[in-house]
């Protein structure tokens, strides 16, 4: 076992608190597969999300509603096995805890076979029988509330959630029952600053915003708007990268190289002893081609 494998140890939500009473901003990011979990973990990020915004980021679905237990699972268990640090919360999907009975079932598959530490679900007052019973159970929750995705088919569409006196109300009354029931920390997506930062202020959990402004305990966003990997940014996120415009150019370069035959070059290459493919081929070795193959192949015998 490496020096670093005996050291670090998978953060729990004890250590999210700790952070919390300490002070410290949180930051957390989405993840979806093994080689981006790995970065993210060797960059310190203390909390991976696997959130259901993969079926929009990374699968093409128009919406989260799509997505399913087992797409949840399979990201699931490539992001916990690319991290040995972070602490991995997974995104129950739509439909899969209508019930207490199917959420104990559903987060016990992520924590049970995908090796998730923390679920997440959506809802505040409308789901906190849920979130009491998978607290009950010994499985952290993290609450969403604000823009709840999964519900985008009775919203409408999507808006930044209360900035009317009842919204408003009815935002800080979620609030207050994710909180009662147990859950370790809540998403506050797309909540305007003053409300999620006056809410942030009356808690003794973390907030987690997303388009909720600067006053939240910690932040999370979708790791495709943080290194510009897809075709729409939205207005919460700032791209640190560019990385669509620099796959499409190292595309178009590889794709430059193969057709002027400059890839694979010599260090992509291996060669082996003439000597042995003249015997394989039973030739002797001044029949050997002095040029390369040609770029139709060597004829078939159905083409001499
Ligand atoms: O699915 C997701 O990525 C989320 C974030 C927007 C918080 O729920």
């Amino acid at each position: 076992m490496s020096a670093t494998a005996e050291t670090v140890r998978r953060l729990t939500v004890v250590d999210i608190a700790r952070m919390y009473a300490d002070g410290e901003r949180i930051p957390m990011l989405t993840a979806y597969d093994y080689p981006t979990a790995q970065i993210l973990d060797e960059a310190g990020i203390p909390m991976f999300l696997v959130g259901d915004s993969l079926g929009q980021v990374v699968l093409g679905y128009e919406t989260t509603v799509r997505v399913t237990m087992p797409e949840m699972v399979h990201h699931t268990k490539a992001v916990v096995r690319g991290s040995a640090r972070a602490l991995v919360v997974a995104d129950m999907p739509f439909l899969s805890y209508s019930t207490p009975d199917e959420a104990l079932e559903n987060a016990g598959i992520f924590l049970r076979e995908a090796g998730a530490q923390a679920v997440k679900v959506e809802g505040g007052v409308r789901t906190a029988r849920v979130i009491e019973a998978l607290v009950r159970a010994g499985i952290p929750v993290m609450g969403h509330i604000g823009l709840t995705p999964q519900s985008i088919n009775a919203a409408g569409k999507v808006r930044v959630q209360g900035k009317t006196r009842d919204q408003a109300r009815a935002v800080i009354a979620d609030a207050l029952a994710v909180q009662e029931a147990g859950a370790f920390s809540m998403v506050l997506e797309l909540v305007p600053e003053q409300l999620a930062a006056a809410i942030t202020e009356r808690l003794h959990v973390p907030t987690i915003g997303i388009g909720a402004g600067v006053g939240c305990s910690g932040q999370v966003q979708i790791i495709t708007d943080l290194i510009g990997l897809g075709d729409f940014i939205p207005k919460h996120a700032r791209p640190y990268l560019r990385v669509r415009d620099q796959i499409r150019e190292a595309a178009g370069a590889y794709a430059a190289d193969v057709g002027a035959g400059t890839f694979p070059g010599p260090e992509q290459t291996v060669r082996m002893d003439e000597a042995v493919l003249d015997d394989v081929l039973g030739r002797g070795s001044s029949d050997r081609p002095t040029d390369s193959i040609p770029i139709g192949g060597i004829p078939l015998d159905r083409d001499l």
